[in-house]
């Protein structure tokens, strides 16, 4: 019977390309970063240098996802709720003492995570960081679309994308945008399971 399912669920996802989007939920992970791949100078640090167009772009492609999902440390650098957008914040500690409050303060594996997304009917998310949510769910074989923006620049730290990553995976080009006249690109790729 499972079996059975699992064959049915392959063809129809097949079919139509898109494993993890169909019947589920689009995972989207949106990054900037500089041309090393460094995503912040510390653990601590906010993303206060990335350009206008990218806040611009970041603002649009979240908006209409309508959900971000993001690291408790990530949430605490931002320092409020992202308007426009359900927000949804990893910790593993009950309650975190801040003066504002997200829509949902979850726990557990990315694929709790999505299910639990799933069932209160989202269908579509952006993972917005940091480095261990954004390793987390490129991990567990549930991201579909990665859009990352290149700044122009090399910057003092070291916080990667990723950390350690368990499997090889390939990725398709999607779409290249330069998003202002220094060079900042943005890069979407399909990720391909
Ligand atoms: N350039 C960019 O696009 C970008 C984007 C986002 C963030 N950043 C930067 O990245 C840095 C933060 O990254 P980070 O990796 O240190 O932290 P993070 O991923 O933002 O947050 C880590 C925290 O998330 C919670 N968490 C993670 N996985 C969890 C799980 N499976 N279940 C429950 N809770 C979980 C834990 O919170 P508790 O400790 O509360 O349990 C953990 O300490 C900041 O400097 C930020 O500015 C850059």
């Amino acid at each position: 019977m499972y079996f059975q399912y699992v064959l049915a669920e392959r063809t129809f996802k097949a079919y139509y390309g898109m494993i993890g989007e169909v019947m589920s939920l689009r995972v989207r992970l949106v990054v900037v970063t500089d041309i090393r791949g460094i995503i912040a100078r510390n653990e601590n640090d906010p993303v206060n240098w990335s350009s206008a167009e990218d806040k611009r772009f970041f603002k649009q492609i979240t908006t209409e996802s309508g959900l971000v999902l993001m690291g408790r440390r990530t949430y605490e650098s931002i320092g409020r709720n992202l308007p426009g957008r359900i927000n949804v914040v990893m910790s593993r500690q009950k309650e975190i003492n801040l003066p504002y409050r997200p829509n949902y303060l979850v726990s557990g594996t990315p694929q709790e995570i999505v299910s639990f997304l799933r069932d209160k009917g989202y269908t579509d998310m952006c993972v917005i960081g940091g480095q261990s949510v954004f390793t987390e769910f490129l991990n567990a074989g549930l991201s579909t679309d990665i859009y990352i923006t290149i700044e122009p620049m090399i910057m003092a730290g070291n916080l990667n994308l990723f950390g350690e990553i368990s499997n090889d995976l390939h990725l398709k080009l999607e779409r290249v945008l330069k998003l202002n006249d220094v060079g900042t690109i943005n890069v979407h790729y399909r990720i391909l399971q």
